[in-house]
């Protein structure tokens, strides 16, 4: 990590972001020492090696030919679910929800206060100088199954194309349950196991097999499981829909 904050220091001589890196390598020290102890740093660096650039570009192709959804979807289902305080789960290198943002902007949608968090430090990395300009925003190297922060502390929870990729998902369902506000919403999309014999099927199939290998993938879902795990975990679904090989839902925090 510090050859990458190194790294970004040399590129950048923004204030903004030395402040930021700054901050982020002293909470980095804690967060390190306790709340990430149980993690494999090893192996989750491992899994996420590649540069931020080229996760977006790979990203953007698994989303075609794996997820088979689009961006415009993906902005229209996690754009309107922002609200007073909002924090982006698993965020990456922070490109989706910087187009997010910027949507947000140009529809002239209400300010959200944005705590985001991810747990490989590269992608992180990308986040941070993503949004170096954005001091209101808080940014964390955090895990999903062991969140940082008090209970009811958001009003909404997205977490984009990251369900699937989750090693505890009923942990962290239960932390996400657990620092949402009562009434509170979650947007999320889950990677489903692709149906059928057909060439796309096939082929998202493989994508997926090659994803698990690598260690960013922990399995594709089937419908009634997510369902299932999201009911049983206290959650109301609230509006949900397939859009192609993944399912899409609003859930509620009853
Ligand atoms: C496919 S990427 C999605 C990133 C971003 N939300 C997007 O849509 O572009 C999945 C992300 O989930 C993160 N992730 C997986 N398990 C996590 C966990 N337990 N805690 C925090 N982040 C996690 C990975 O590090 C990775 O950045």
């Amino acid at each position: 990590m510090q050859k990458i904050i190194e790294k970004i220091k040399n590129k950048e001589n923004s204030n903004h972001v030395i402040a930021n890196l700054d901050k982020f390598e002293e909470q980095q020290v804690v967060q390190r020492n306790q709340i990430l102890s149980e993690i494999d740093f090893k192996k989750i660096n491992k899994a996420y090696d590649s540069e931020p650039w080229w996760y977006d570009v790979r990203g953007f192709l698994i989303l075609t030919f794996a997820y088979q959804s689009t961006l415009p979807s993906q902005v229209r289902l996690f754009g309107n679910n922002f609200g007073k305080e909002h924090l982006e789960v698993a965020v990456g290198s922070g490109s989706l929800l910087d187009l997010i943002l910027k949507w947000r902007a140009l529809t002239n949608k209400p300010y959200s206060k944005i705590t985001a968090f991810d747990y490989a430090e590269k992608m992180l990395a990308g986040a941070l100088k993503k949004f170096s300009k954005r001091n209101d925003m808080q940014l964390l190297l955090a895990d999903a199954a062991k969140m940082p922060f008090k209970e009811n502390s958001f009003d909404t929870i997205n977490i984009a194309n990251a369900i699937h990729c989750l090693p505890n998902l009923i942990q962290s369902l239960d932390e996400m349950y657990r620092v949402l506000k009562p009434n509170g919403t979650l947007a999320g999309n889950v990677l489903l196991v692709p149906q059928g014999d057909s060439f796309w099927s096939k082929l998202a199939s493989k994508i997926n097999s090659w994803g698990i290998k690598k260690g960013i993938l922990h399995k594709a879902y089937y419908q009634d499981e997510i369902i299932f795990l999201l009911e049983m975990r206290g959650f109301k679904i609230t509006s949900s829909k397939i859009t192609g090989n993944c399912f899409d839902f609003i859930a509620t925090k009853i």
